[in-house]
């Protein structure tokens, strides 16, 4: 496979303006899990509990960024990137997600937003990526809808501390993970595996970025607010009705599901049609609450999903290859996506606040050639400005991620950092996809 040149049209794709940064999460980088004064966290359990992570491995530890942030964001700044997008632990401000603050987990992030903000990277804030305190979920978690109020306080309080000195607030990262993967198939935290709830879970996550939404333009100073969803595209597996229809049903349930609740008060019939109606309980005020004007919508993309009626698992086409999750790689997906999106909502500024690739990396001579990643990341590039030359305003691209990092149920198996992490040693090494993906952002702003 041939390595694309940063220099080619890449640099003309988008505009001398166009944001590009990178992305992390909490629970998958910090460590320090009981540093601090940190609440335990729905990971910490899960993580901890003996068959869930592939590995068997937890977040105790992580990439122990915690202690080395100060380290990270001067990578951060080596990559040219001039926006950083990253999570915070509700647990590590509120042990108990209700009640008392912890001020040291408050000037953890206080730091480290200083220290981006002296290097002119811009700050880029998600509320909530998956680490419920596990007080909140003793009590019920997402299923408990006073989950959605002590949410929007946690919010309006990052809100009033932070909102003047970042670019970003987001709610939620990917509610369709929380809801399906965390309450419908048990494959995440806090593993529980009941369609019903998994659909009433999503209901709350929906109100919950509502209440917050309308809890931190009370206090909110500067910052712009949104949400970010995982979204693809249903393609049927064969030109049959019953195949055509099934890619239908997935993308209501999956994209539409979030998008019509927040753009246009409702959830989408075709959806409510196949999913057990009468376990959803909705108040009469709640999609006035979720329907509240964002000023981005962040995108999450990674594949498509191929549909079929007969069989409930069909392995895709794959004409571009798989990543190392398996996942089909498919750009020419996020193109249709973010046009159709842009067709069927008024939509603010879209934000890719995720896409990346697991490659099977390997050091070899204290080198990482990564090209696999260099030319997806290259092809979503394309996809992307495709997508702007029909009209939709994208503003940022984040590569998923700054690091290798805690992949959730793969543990530290599956690898989509720019930069290598010997988790042994926590030494850093910059892989042939962030020194490409620097010259490349070098190039975009030169304009050339
Ligand atoms: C997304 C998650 C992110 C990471 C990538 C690979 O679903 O938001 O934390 O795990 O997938």
């Amino acid at each position: 496979m041939s390595t694309p040149d940063s220099n080619k049209t890449v640099s003309h794709r988008f505009s001398p303006t166009f944001s590009w940064g990178v992305a992390t999460s909490a629970y998958q980088i910090e460590g320090a899990a009981q540093e601090g004064g940190r609440g335990a966290s729905i990971w910490d359990t899960f993580s901890h509990t003996p068959g869930k992570i592939i590995d068997g491995s937890t977040g105790d530890v992580a990439c122990d960024h915690y202690h080395r942030y100060a380290e990270d964001v001067d990578l951060i700044a080596a990559l040219n990137v001039d926006a950083y997008r990253f999570s915070i632990s509700w647990p590590r401000v509120q042990p108990a997600g209700s009640g008392a603050w912890n001020e040291t987990g408050f000037d953890f992030y206080s730091h480290l937003i200083a220290r981006l903000t002296e290097k002119n990277i811009k700050v880029h804030i998600t509320l909530y990526h998956w680490d419920l305190p596990q007080a909140l979920q003793d009590n019920g978690g997402w299923l408990n809808r006073d989950t959605t109020v002590y949410f929007a306080e946690y919010a309006a309080e990052v809100a009033r501390r932070f909102g003047n000195r970042v670019a970003t607030i987001a709610t939620h990262n990917e509610p369709w993970c929380t809801s399906v993967l965390g309450h419908g198939t048990g494959q995440f935290a806090p593993g529980m595996a009941d369609p019903d709830a998994a659909v009433q879970v999503s209901h709350h996550l929906l109100l919950s970025h509502g209440l917050a939404i309308q809890a931190m333009r009370v206090v909110n100073s500067g910052a712009r607010l949104g949400i970010v969803l995982n979204q693809w595209t249903a393609t049927p597996a064969t030109d049959s009705l019953q195949d055509i229809e099934m890619a239908k049903i997935e993308y209501a349930k999956s994209v539409q599901w979030y998008m019509d609740p927040i753009f246009k008060g409702r959830y989408p019939e075709l959806a409510l049609q196949n999913i057990n109606r009468d376990a959803l309980i909705i108040f009469d005020n709640d999609f006035n609450d979720i329907r509240q004007p964002i000023d981005f919508l962040g995108v999450n993309y990674y594949t498509r999903v191929v549909c079929s009626a007969a069989t409930p698992k069909v392995t895709p086409p794959g004409k571009l290859g798989f990543s190392d999750m398996g996942w089909e790689i498919y750009p020419q997906g996020l193109t249709d996506l973010l046009v159709g999106l842009h067709q069927e909502y008024d939509l603010p500024p879209i934000c890719i606040t995720e896409n990346g690739i697991a490659v099977a990396d390997r050091m070899e001579h204290g080198a990482i050639d990564d090209r696999q990643r260099i030319s997806y990341i290259d092809m979503h590039l394309d996809a992307i400005a495709a997508a702007v030359d029909q009209g939709v305003q994208v503003d940022a691209y984040f590569y998923w991620s700054l690091m290798d990092n805690f992949e959730w149920n793969s543990g530290y198996a599956k690898r989509f950092g720019l930069i290598f992490v010997d988790y042994a040693t926590q030494q850093r090494t910059m892989k042939a996809s962030a020194l490409w993906y620097r010259a490349m952002i070098a190039n975009s702003r030169a304009g050339s």
